[in-house]
């Protein structure tokens, strides 16, 4: 990637964003959601920040790179009434989508590469646990940043869940970017405040753990 010519970059992203679809895809056709590491059937920690943060069920959420994670299910279980999925793997939204069953039209799904995607609605919270942190560059990170300018209302939230910097330094077998607290409130800028942080364990298959941080900033400006 150039990153002296942006103009480059983006030309070459849509090549990266097919291998990458590819990567992800292959993983969701062929895997079971118990064989993948960073799976979670309830991700207790993050759906108490979002209840006691955002109570507001009519509230409109994005989860960002959502996988086949549990957690659309359990805010439909909570009330929240409008969430949006987003991912770079069909496979994934639709397994998402045979597991809510008759639930599942009460969710908007979205195949897409979040840093070329053009957001139509404007969310109360953004919700990203392991996507942001396979960005290993600035201007992969600028057009994160820009889509979730344009996607998140003034007030609203940002909920980042990534390796922190005692976790892994891959995951499925890319290399990611761990952050901890002050870096990632470095890396945001100051348009973000942050609210709260905590740490989270996460038991994979294998029985190991991985360190997590999982940070939740306010838009203010
Ligand atoms: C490690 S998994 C985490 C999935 C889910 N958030 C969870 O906690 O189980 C990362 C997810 O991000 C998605 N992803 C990776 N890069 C992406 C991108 N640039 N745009 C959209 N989704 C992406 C992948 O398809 C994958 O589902």
């Amino acid at each position: 990637m150039d990153l002296a010519d942006p103009l480059k970059y983006y030309r070459n992203l849509k090549n990266e964003t097919m291998s990458l679809q590819n990567h992800w895809q292959k993983i969701y056709l062929h895997q079971s959601p118990d064989h993948l590491g960073w799976f979670q059937s309830q991700p207790l920690q993050v759906l108490n920040l979002i209840q006691e943060y955002l109570p507001e069920r009519q509230a409109p959420i994005i989860d960002v790179g959502s996988g086949v994670s549990g957690l659309a299910g359990d805010l439909l279980a909570k009330g929240y009434q409008d969430l949006t999925l987003l991912d770079l793997s069909q496979a994934a939204l639709d397994q998402v989508k045979n597991r809510l069953g008759p639930a599942a039209k009460q969710v908007r799904y979205i195949q897409a590469d979040i840093l070329s995607h053009q957001p139509s609605k404007k969310y109360q919270l953004w919700h990203d646990r392991a996507c942001f942190h396979f960005l290993q560059t600035p201007l992969e990170r600028v057009a994160y940043l820009k889509t979730l300018l344009q996607a998140l209302a003034l007030g609203g939230l940002v909920l980042f869940s990534t390796f922190s910097p005692q976790g892994p330094k891959k995951c499925s077998g890319l290399p990611v970017r761990r952050w901890g607290e002050e870096e990632l409130s470095n890396e945001l800028g100051s348009n973000f405040l942050l609210v709260t942080s905590q740490k989270e364990d996460h038991q994979t298959p294998s029985g190991s753990f991985q360190a997590y941080g999982i940070y939740l900033f306010r838009r203010i400006k």
